[in-house]
């Protein structure tokens, strides 16, 4: 049998890491569930006190009373009601009623509904780390930045593997194949990557020629049709990432975030969203890049749906390798050194 080490869908050691479980418009004062490594979670906006806002929160989606989901509750007042027998629980998981006890009887001190260590809300997206976070969260100002227009894919659930999806992205030499239809061309198969490391992640950028077909100034004879274009990978383990892509030449920035959730071993949940500065504001041409954006995506899920193991390789000796695979042998190893036991010293109480 053999004991290579990979990395599947429900790792415990994914438990120490932030991943995406809904867009900021799915989440409501209607909990919601979100399946995050083979668990349900309750996600919802609490009430203040206050009365003045809400409060992002996440509970494990079980009461500590009969375990019933905490998802079938309602939101009462600042609290989190359980549908069952009434039992309620602020944003901190601490139980503050419990309908049926008698005058002398107290709240037991382990009537606790659990939440995660860590929940965030960036770039219309809400994430959750169900253990202390080891990764950082994938900065991506260009979608808070007004000078850009931002369209949101369709959430789109398929069964792949996370690991494999991000192999995916990173993975330059499948364009003029999987994508002979769309982005692929003979041109765009191999480039030269200069790589930072930071922390569980990387940055990694390139600078060469393509052809700009797009470019109206080709065709005016102003530019050539080779032009130069940069492109930076920002990678923060385990699923977050993300591609900007400068023209040097025609001018303009397009970029494009890639978040998966990991739900359980055979399915993942994937969140994507183009930023564009070079639209004009047009709102007909920004739906289609969300479209030929989803098209790309649906070329690369044909195949990744086609993977029987969707664990990722995280033993080099598994697989081959060769000089464009580069990056992704770098998500190997960033990947390995996450799912590594904890060293005493980093472990968090
Ligand atoms: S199961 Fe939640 S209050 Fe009883
Ligand atoms: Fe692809």
């Amino acid at each position: 049998m053999s004991t290579a080490r990979s990395l599947s869908n429900t790792d415990p050691a994914l438990r120490r890491a932030w991943h995406p479980v809904a867009r900021s418009n799915e989440v409501t004062t209607t909990p919601r569930v979100a399946r995050l490594l083979g668990e349900d979670w309750v996600v919802l906006r609490m009430p203040d006190a206050s009365g003045s806002g809400t409060t992002l929160a996440a509970f494990l989606d079980r009461c500590p009373h009969r375990l019933a989901p905490l998802s079938a509750g309602t939101v009462d007042g600042s609290t989190l009601r359980c549908g069952y027998h009434g039992w309620c629980f602020d944003a901190a998981g601490a139980c503050v009623e419990i309908p049926s006890l008698g005058s002398a009887e107290h709240i037991p001190p382990r009537a606790t509904a659990t939440v995660p260590a860590a929940i965030a809300e960036q770039h219309g997206m809400v994430f959750l780390a169900p253990e202390l976070p080891r990764t950082d969260l994938l900065d991506v100002p260009e979608a808070d930045d007004p000078t850009f227009v931002h369209g949101a894919l369709e959430p789109i659930t398929a069964r792949v593997g996370a690991g494999l999806m991000l192999d995916n992205f990173l993975d330059i030499a499948h364009f003029p194949f999987l994508h002979a239809a769309t982005i692929g061309t003979p041109e765009s198969s191999t480039f030269d990557f200069t790589f930072e490391r930071r922390g569980l992640g990387m940055n990694v950028n390139s600078r060469h020629p393509f052809p700009n077909r797009e470019d109206p100034g080709v065709a005016a004879g102003i530019r050539p049709l080779i032009q130069e274009r940069l492109l930076e990978y920002r990678y923060r383990a385990p699923f977050s990432i993300c591609l900007r892509i400068d023209y040097v030449d025609a001018g303009g920035t397009n970029v494009l975030d890639f978040y998966v959730q990991p739900e359980d071993d055979d399915q993942c949940r994937i969140y994507t969203t183009v930023h564009r500065n070079d639209l004009g504001g047009d709102e007909q041409r920004l739906a289609e890049c969300v479209a030929f954006e989803r098209k790309i995506i649906d070329e690369d899920l044909t195949l990744q749906e086609r993977y029987r193991d969707r664990r990722l390789p995280l033993d080099l000796t598994t697989e081959l390798h060769v000089k464009a695979d580069r990056m992704t042998i770098e998500l190997r190893r960033i990947l390995g050194e996450l799912s590594a036991p904890v060293v005493t010293g980093e472990q968090h109480a």
